[in-house]
């Protein structure tokens, strides 16, 4: 096995570097974050970095990539509060994928990608209809991150929409069974395949 340490590995070309460091940390769940903004134009982005926080309160976060890279989401998010996340299945991975294309904010992403925006009453943000779970949050608190000005996104749940038939009798969801897919670095996507469930461990 060999050792490359950190000199070497900032020495490599850009993109090469990017690959290896973005693959690194593993299989990751992907999602599409679905937004408005105040001037009611709807928005996707694609999001590997999704994170629980904690169950009580039911807090999850992502990392937001800086501004200037990944302007939209997170503009839509502060301003409005509301945000949606929708977990990616294969059967329309190519238009997810298109997700991450920056386009103007003026521009209706659903509309570009073709993805089927969903409004439920009382909800601002839209979901994405071909998302077989999909969830609503509410923005807690954004915490900018100094050292390389990327942002952790808080938010709490606030509602589930899933098919009853994946959960388990003791609420274990059955994402196999959901086609919820993976992603590995930031374009390869990959199906998660379940090994087992374990009894909670005791010293
Ligand atoms: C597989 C994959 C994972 C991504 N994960 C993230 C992420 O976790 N955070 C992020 O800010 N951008 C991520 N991106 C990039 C955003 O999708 C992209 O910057 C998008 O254009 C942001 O759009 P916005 O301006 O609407 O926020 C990812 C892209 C891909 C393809």
């Amino acid at each position: 096995m060999r050792q490359f340490n950190i000199d070497t590995i900032k020495s490599w070309e850009r993109f090469y570097r990017a690959n290896f460091i973005n693959c690194l940390t593993g299989f990751k769940p992907v999602s599409l974050i679905g937004t408005i903004s105040p001037q009611c134009v709807p928005n996707l982005s694609v999001v590997s970095s999704i994170v629980h926080l904690g169950a009580d309160p039911a807090l999850i976060g992502y990392i937001n990539r800086p501004i200037a890279a990944a302007p939209d989401t997170i503009q839509n998010i502060e301003q409005t509060k509301s945000y949606t996340i929708n977990h990616i299945a294969a059967h329309f991975l190519p238009q997810a994928h298109q997700c991450s294309a920056k386009y103007a904010p003026e521009i209706n992403e659903f509309e570009a990608v073709g993805l089927t925006p969903l409004y439920e009453s009382d909800i601002l943000a839209p979901f994405v209809k071909e998302s077989v779970v999909r969830y609503q949050m509410e923005l807690v608190e954004i915490c900018p991150i100094q050292y390389n000005q990327t942002f952790f996104v808080i938010g709490a749940l606030q509602s589930v929409f899933i098919d009853e038939s994946i959960i388990g009798a003791d609420g274990f969801i059955n994402l196999e069974a959901a086609g919820s897919i993976l992603s590995l670095g930031l374009d390869g996507y990959a199906a998660a395949k379940m090994i087992t469930r374990l009894p909670y461990a005791k010293p």
